[in-house]
């Protein structure tokens, strides 16, 4: 006999293998339970880029007592109770999944208070369960994560050197905070506090992310909406006199999450059509609210991809906002495209 049933700790640390890769899986998997907890002040720390301890710290509504130790758990989640409740998910989480697999890989120590009770914790050693015990913050959760990957030493080999992982957890962060400015987001590393974003509105968040690696006048930074239409759109773009030459700054948000969708990155660009020269694109922050039953996430375990219905419908709707609303924002271009618009069709022709 050849089958086999794997041993339960291999199996939960090859399905780990999905959720984490490196320490910036780790944030992103806390900073997305610390929002759905509704933290409105979050904080992530990482020493030695996150190879020796992660921490993230939330003043969100906090754990039961009796809930800690199902956190660990496979399928352990307060986000869906049934299948359909997937089709109008609002939260970032619904696996179940995330706690699971850094438990698996790591010693992580979950301590929280709910909504302001006395507090508790437990620490779950690389999927080896201890003792609940008193103890925590006052308010909210805070999970630390240790020695990831120790016991796992062919995955460690695979991380980068301390200051990569650290700038990779801290673009993870940005990322978040850039789709919910209402929050206060801090990253430190290695006891230095590197990112420190206060509450703002929308365009001022993006911009005081932008300012955080580049130099930008806010001026030339606009914002566009489109709320009639069949999806919510809102951006914030660059004017055409301001452009770079590779895609990396065109991001788009579905439904608050960051997705990785070609077409609607393209969407953006064909949006500013000719009033940028041909190897030139936009800095745009797209953030689209569709119907949660219009979407799909549970595509990838990173959530990273999506699903859209009516992808060619959203297309159709970004660019026509992008095209219309860019140009109107710049009187002089919008003259110069009226007097070619006005212009016999047939005249070239006949010259
Ligand atoms: N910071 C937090 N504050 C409050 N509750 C939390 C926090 N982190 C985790 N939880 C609770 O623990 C549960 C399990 O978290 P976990 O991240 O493993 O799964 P999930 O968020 O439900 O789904 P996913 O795997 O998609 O992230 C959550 O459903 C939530 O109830
Ligand atoms: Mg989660």
């Amino acid at each position: 006999m050849k089958i086999q049933l794997l041993d339960p700790l291999v199996a939960q640390r090859i399905a780990a293998g999905e959720v984490i890769e490196r320490p910036a899986s780790v944030i992103r998997e806390l900073l997305d339970n610390a929002l759905d907890a509704g933290g409105k002040t979050i904080l992530a720390s990482v020493t030695e880029g996150g190879l020796e301890q992660i921490m993230v710290i939330d003043d969100g509504e906090g754990i039961e007592r009796e809930d800690l130790p199902l956190l660990c758990e496979s399928h352990a989640t307060s986000k869906v109770r049934e299948l359909d409740d997937l089709y109008h998910i609002k939260s970032m989480g619904f696996r179940g999944e995330a706690l699971y697999s850094i438990a698996a890989v790591s010693r992580i120590t979950i301590a929280s208070s709910y909504q302001g009770s006395d507090p508790y914790q437990i620490t779950i050693d690389n999927g080896k369960k201890e003792a609940v015990l008193p103890g925590g913050p006052r308010t909210g959760t805070m999970v630390t994560v240790q020695g990831l990957f120790k016991e796992l030493p062919a995955r460690r080999q695979f991380l980068k050197r301390p200051s990569t992982e650290a700038a990779m957890a801290r673009s993870v962060l940005l990322e978040k905070a850039l789709a919910f400015p209402d929050r206060a987001f801090r990253f430190i590393s290695d006891q230095t506090v590197r990112v420190d974003l206060v509450p703002t509105t929308r365009k001022q968040r993006v911009l005081d992310v932008l300012s955080l690696n580049q130099n930008i006048v806010p001026s030339e930074m606009l914002e566009l909406y489109d709320t009639a239409g069949r999806f919510d759109l809102y951006a914030v773009c660059s004017s055409p006199a301001l452009s770079r030459s590779d895609r990396s700054y065109i991001k788009i948000y579905v439904n608050n999450r960051p997705v990785e969708e070609y077409s609607l990155v393209q969407a953006v660009t064909y949006g500013y059509g000719e009033l940028l020269a041909g190897g030139s694109f936009p800095y745009c922050y797209l953030f689209i609210n569709v119907d949660p039953t219009l979407v799909d996430f549970n595509i990838h375990p990173t959530k990273r991809e999506v699903k859209l219905r009516n992808k060619a419908e959203i297309h159709h709707q970004v660019v026509s906002m992008i095209a219309s609303q860019i140009k109107r924002t710049i009187p002089r271009m919008v003259k110069q495209e009226l007097e070619v618009e006005d212009a016999p069709l047939l005249a070239p022709i006949y010259q």
